[in-house]
């Protein structure tokens, strides 16, 4: 399954946006990253309680923009993996999505 997410013009250097993609039930909630050429996306779930990770809309890093951090209690995750060094749910990780990039777009290719 091939979803559109967006533009890729439209994702900053260094900042985290969240989209919603419509499935055929319900839909996915979901962060984008972009790190220069980097694009990462992950599901929008933070493993501590299940829920979203964020309070405020695209609010998904840490002051110092080094990793993503929910806005509940504070869990640190590497930008990279999506991995938690601090908080909580230390450990664990965040669920990465499988994107891909074509004429400028960005495509989620996976659900989980
Ligand atoms: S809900 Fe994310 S750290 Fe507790």
């Amino acid at each position: 399954m091939k979803k559109f997410v967006c533009h890729i013009k439209d994702l900053k250097d260094h900042q985290s946006y969240g989209f919603q993609i419509p499935l055929e039930e319900g839909e996915l909630d979901i962060v984008v990253l972009r790190q220069g050429k980097q694009i990462r996306a992950y599901l929008n779930h933070c493993p501590h309680l299940g829920i979203p990770l964020n309070w405020q809309p695209d609010k998904f890093l840490s002051l110092e923009e080094t990793h993503i951090q929910c806005s509940t209690h504070g869990a640190l995750f590497t930008l990279e993996e999506g991995y938690c060094i601090s908080g909580p749910c230390r450990g664990q990780s965040l669920t990465a999505l499988q994107t891909e990039i074509n004429d400028g777009e960005l495509y989620l290719v996976s659900q989980q």
